[in-house]
């Protein structure tokens, strides 16, 4: 009896880990969650730090003599339960998840204050000099929450699961403006201290703060756009059809549910294209192309205010639940607002993206092309894939085209209302697409596919096409150029960026001449397009056309956005002379990344080194 006991022991040990890696947190939401958090920081930009407090409100589910909360890196002062100085534990840092703060709490402890200081090197914080802002005046601050990067600036129970309602009093340099996920200020205030609320129930990794030197301007009825004097024309202009964004996202899936929707444009090391901040996305500028083009990044993060905001992923494995849903969105919101041919050139170029990412996974980590992920132990930011983005959105397509849109649209409506302001898992949500549309009618339960799609590796054969006429087009030119070498015989009449892309995509075995060719014909080498850019460094690297070098190597200083950053290093370290150039401009451009750009891309460094 007593050896059974000792034996089971470790089994339990490993029970409990498994549990607590699989939601990426420590926090034990499951005996008490954080129902509200009140924010009070100064924001220190010479010692690069916010330091102040932060109280939490306590809801008690179950019997537990502690409050378990995720930090990473934290300085922590003093904590007080209910107002008096109480003791408290930190564990052990694991390099992935941080390190858990235990605070011994009774069973009627409402609130815990923890003083603290986020450390400089906080990894979802991004301290901008003024050299690296738009306009090189003033410094900038901004957070990365997501996934798991809140801990970081906040001690919180880090995990989409938990919800909670914030306030916050941010004192910033006087001639700075503070702004949050939350109700914002339409102007700077003399004092520099920023009051905010926001009073709808958010997961953890949708914490967002950014300060320095912007302007609103309003654009519609609930939206606007901030950003540096010198980026705030060309932003607006950019943005003129927020309005009719949210007005058709609205019309497709019902009312917005989070008052204001304004943008805000930050400086060029901002790691993603963009973060769905509640109230106030957060956006690279290299989507100000100055032709309206790149918008569709607008449309995604608008879209997540119900895909990810309103319905979120239980855990990361979950993951494609938001991005999927949210690029099917999208999608649906540029075809109402640009027509079908549009956004099935968008549809076409994500397709493509995905059949490519595909190929690769397959080879190098198979497991990761199921839409269910398994990233326990991993970092969730293994999950930011193609797979939870563009196969997620193209089995979501494929069950709109089974049983027509109208169907389709009544579910996905009622499925965001159904489930807003809570979380979502793949089991439930499978049971909840059988229970709600596809047990009506046994053809499309027998043809649907869903176990395929989200459970086994690999594109299923039921995935659907993507026809554009335009698309024809832009391939027979790449064919007529791969023959003649002749960049007039390409037909560049009327292309957008989308063309261009899919031009760049679609030419195969080119010469060192052929890239000269087509580089003193349409001047790609410097375009501000950075979408274009990618696609023609890329190139420049495989051919070896040297002369692209000096601006691609401006083009990897001067842009943080990792989707850029990562296909250009994969590129050059697929050649030793590459490698060393690759090192090389990391070494200069290192210093002005986010950090989650500065870890993936010494990831792929030192597996370069070490194949
Ligand atoms: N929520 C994501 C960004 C993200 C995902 C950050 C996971 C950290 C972890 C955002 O909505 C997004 O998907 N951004 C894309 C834009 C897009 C149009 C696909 C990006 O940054 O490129
Ligand atoms: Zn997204």
């Amino acid at each position: 009896m007593k050896y059974a006991l000792i034996a089971a022991l470790p089994l339990f040990f490993i029970a409990c880990s498994q549990h607590e890696a699989s939601n990426h947190s420590y926090g034990n939401h499951n005996d008490i969650s954080i129902q509200h958090i009140s924010l009070d920081l100064t924001a220190d930009f010479s010692a690069k730090t916010l330091k102040g407090s932060a109280t939490l409100t306590l809801k008690h589910h179950r019997k537990a003599d502690e409050l378990i909360l995720d930090t990473k890196d934290l300085e922590i002062f003093k904590v007080e339960v209910d107002g008096k100085e109480a003791s408290y534990d930190l564990g052990k840092r694991d390099s992935i998840l941080g390190t858990p703060l235990i605070i011994p709490v009774k069973a009627n402890s409402v609130k815990v204050t923890v003083h603290y200081s986020t450390h400089p090197e906080a990894e979802a914080l991004q301290w901008l000099s003024p050299e690296q802002t738009n306009d090189k005046k003033d410094p900038f601050m901004f957070s990365q929450s997501q996934a798991i990067l809140a801990r970081t600036w906040i001690p919180l129970q880090d995990c989409p699961a938990v919800r909670f309602t914030y306030d916050a009093k941010i004192k910033v340099p006087p001639h700075l403006m503070a702004m949050m996920s939350a109700t914002n200020p339409a102007s700077k205030n003399p004092e520099g201290i920023y009051t905010f609320n926001q009073n709808k129930p958010i997961p953890s990794y949708l914490m967002a703060i950014a300060i320095g030197n912007v302007e609103f301007k309003k654009l519609g009825r609930n939206c606007g756009v901030y950003a540096e004097p010198g980026m705030l024309p060309k932003s607006a202009w950019e943005m003129e059809d927020l309005q009719s964004m949210i007005d058709s996202a609205e019309a497709l899936y019902g009312p917005y549910a989070w008052g204001r929707y304004d943008v805000l444009v930050l400086p060029p090391s901002f790691p993603f294209g963009g973060m769905e901040n509640p109230c106030l996305t957060f956006a690279t500028p290299t989507i100000i192309a100055g032709d309206r083009s790149l918008v569709s990044l607008v449309a995604h993060e608008l879209a997540h205010s119900w895909s990810g905001n309103l319905v979120t992923n239980e855990t990361w494995n979950d993951f494609w639940l938001n991005e999927g849903f949210t690029v099917y969105f999208e999608q649906r919101i540029m075809e109402k607002i640009y027509g079908r041919d549009y956004a099935e050139m968008l549809s076409a170029i994500g397709l493509g993206e995905l059949k490519k990412s595909m190929d690769e996974m397959l080879k190098e980590a198979p497991a990761d092309t199921k839409l269910y992920l398994d990233l326990t132990g991993r970092n969730p930011d293994d999950g930011v894939t193609d797979i939870a983005y563009e196969k997620g959105r193209f089995f979501l397509r494929s069950v709109e085209e089974l049983v027509g849109r109208e169907e389709w649209d009544r579910f996905v409506k009622q499925y965001f209302n159904a489930h807003a302001f809570q979380t979502m898992n793949t089991k439930t949500f499978i049971a909840y697409l059988n229970s709600n549309l596809l047990d009506k009618n046994p053809t499309w339960k027998a043809k649907v596919n869903t176990e395929e799609w989200i459970y086994k590796q690999g594109l299923p054969a039921n995935c659907p096409q993507v026809n554009s006429k335009e698309f024809k087009r832009v391939e027979a030119s790449a064919a007529a150029f791969s023959k003649s070498h002749n960049a007039k015989d390409i037909d560049t009449a009327n292309y957008t960026t989308h063309h261009w892309l899919h031009l760049l995509r679609n030419l195969n075995n080119l010469s060192v001449d052929d890239m000269k060719a087509l580089d003193d014909a349409y001047a790609f080498t410097g375009t501000g397009n950075c979408e274009i850019a990618c696609d023609w460094y890329q190139l420049a690297i495989k051919y070896k056309y040297s002369a692209a070098y000096p601006e691609m190597e401006k083009f990897l200083i001067a842009v943080g956005r990792r989707k850029f950053l990562k296909p250009i290093y994969k590129e050059l370290l697929s050649t030793s002379q590459g490698k060393s150039m690759a090192a090389d401009i990391f070494g200069k451009a290192k210093s002005g990344y986010h950090a989650v750009a500065v870890n993936t891309i010494e990831d792929m460094l030192r597996a370069a080194e070490n194949p």
